[in-house]
């Protein structure tokens, strides 16, 4: 089915890995609330006010993988994020929302992507109005070792999948099947071999691991730092939360990729090494799994900066966010961008959402606030102009 350009996304189908996850299943609920409070979930959007993806009306489906036992509505009630109150009117359009077990782990690459990839088309078939998108919620993994060389396409598929991350097969499926891929999660998906493909095939890969609450703040108050001319001599960041991305990171290894994601962009932006004048990084990152606050993260930040003559002055944030809640509507905003950039005709890595991302895949993504705002702008308009 093709959709006319000026139709802006207002119908979509989110092939969610990671589907009753913290944050896939927030997303689950906003889906099922657009059909009754719409404003509640339409006034979070950024997409909302931004033409050409401006909507009054938004439909979403929903369906994808997780190994979790139990319904949807179960998962929601676990993860604690959204109030009795708003979900449980919504639970039987919850359970109605087709969740399928991942393929085993230890088959082929090739099956496992065959497997998804049969299971995206299924998705599709039975919703042909929607323009699908593939969201990575998975949970935060160790980056694959693939050897020294490139591996072609064939080559990925022949390798044994012990050892590798799920997001892999999920990724190679979605190439198969044409469909947009969004990745949220702090995982390398974007593989040159994978890369070069998705261009070729004009399907958008917008990523990865969104930039939801602290890090958000980081590159605003970065940005403004920077514009004042005001010198960064260190900044320390401490996390603390209570889901399962949490516990997760508390494994030094699946943690180190979202450590460097939250570390380099700092230095990125302000065009110099914080702690330079120490020969050591006086940025500092720390995640603490306290399970007393769920989803309810909390973040601190300690800024030590100098102004003229070197004279100190320091700047304290404290951030009392929700995980899923500030991410499920970046997730909905991220699946709307890559419809209508696939329907735009632009595959391949697409630099110019570094708003959303903590690491933007692609080519030289913009770094300031400004800049990630003006990218979006200039994006808003090669979409109108295709
Ligand atoms: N919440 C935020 O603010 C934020 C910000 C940036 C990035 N992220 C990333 O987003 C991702 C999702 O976060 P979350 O809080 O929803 O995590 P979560 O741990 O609540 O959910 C992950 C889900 O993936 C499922 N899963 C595991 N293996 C699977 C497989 N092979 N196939 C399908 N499903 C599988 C799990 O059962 C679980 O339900 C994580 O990688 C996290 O680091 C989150």
């Amino acid at each position: 089915m093709t959709h006319r350009l000026e139709d802006p996304c207002r119908e979509l189908l989110l092939m969610c890995a990671g589907a009753k996850g913290a944050i896939a299943s927030t997303v689950a609920v906003a889906a099922a609330e657009l059909q009754q409070e719409a404003r509640s979930v339409l006034s979070s959007l950024t997409t909302t006010t931004m033409p050409p993806l401006a909507a009054e009306r938004l439909r979403l489906h929903l369906a994808g993988w997780d190994p979790m036992d139990g319904p949807l509505s179960a998962a929601v009630q676990h993860h604690g994020v959204v109030p009795a109150a708003v979900w449980q009117g919504h639970g039987a359009f919850l359970d109605a929302l087709d969740i399928r077990r991942p393929p085993d782990g230890a088959l082929l690459l090739a099956d496992q992507v065959a497997s998804i990839a049969d299971d995206m088309r299924n998705f599709m078939a039975r919703h042909p109005e929607a323009r699908p998108v593939w969201v990575n919620l998975l949970p935060a993994a160790c980056d694959p070792i693939l050897g020294p060389d490139t591996p072609t396409l064939n080559d990925l598929l022949q390798l044994p999948a012990a050892g590798l991350a799920p997001d892999l097969a999920y990724t190679l499926a979605a190439l198969e099947t044409g469909v947009p891929m969004v990745n949220f999660s702090p995982n390398t998906i974007e593989l040159p071999t994978i890369c070069v493909e998705a261009r070729r095939r004009g399907i958008p890969m917008a990523g990865r691991d969104g930039k939801t609450g602290q890090t958000y703040f980081k590159v605003v108050l970065a940005s403004a730092l920077k514009a004042r001319a005001l010198y960064v001599d260190g900044w320390y960041s401490l996390n603390i939360l209570g889901n399962s991305d949490g516990r997760n990171l508390m494994d030094p290894e699946r943690a180190c990729g979202k450590l460097n994601n939250k570390t380099r962009l700092l230095d990125e932006i302000l065009g110099y090494p914080v702690g330079e004048r120490y020969d050591a990084p006086t940025h500092k990152v720390h995640i603490d799994y306290y399970p007393p606050r769920g989803d309810a993260k909390e973040a601190w930040d300690v800024i030590d900066f100098t102004g003229i003559f070197g004279l100190p002055m320091s700047l304290r944030l404290n951030l009392q966010g929700r995980d899923s809640i500030l991410a499920a509507p970046m997730v909905i905003d991220l699946a709307r961008w890559a419809a209508a950039l696939k329907t735009a005709g632009i595959g391949g890595p697409v630099a110019d959402l570094g708003f959303f991302f903590k690491k933007p895949v692609g080519e030289s993504p913009p770094l300031t606030f400004q800049e990630q705002l003006a990218a979006l702008d200039r994006l808003a308009a090669v979409i109108t102009a295709e």
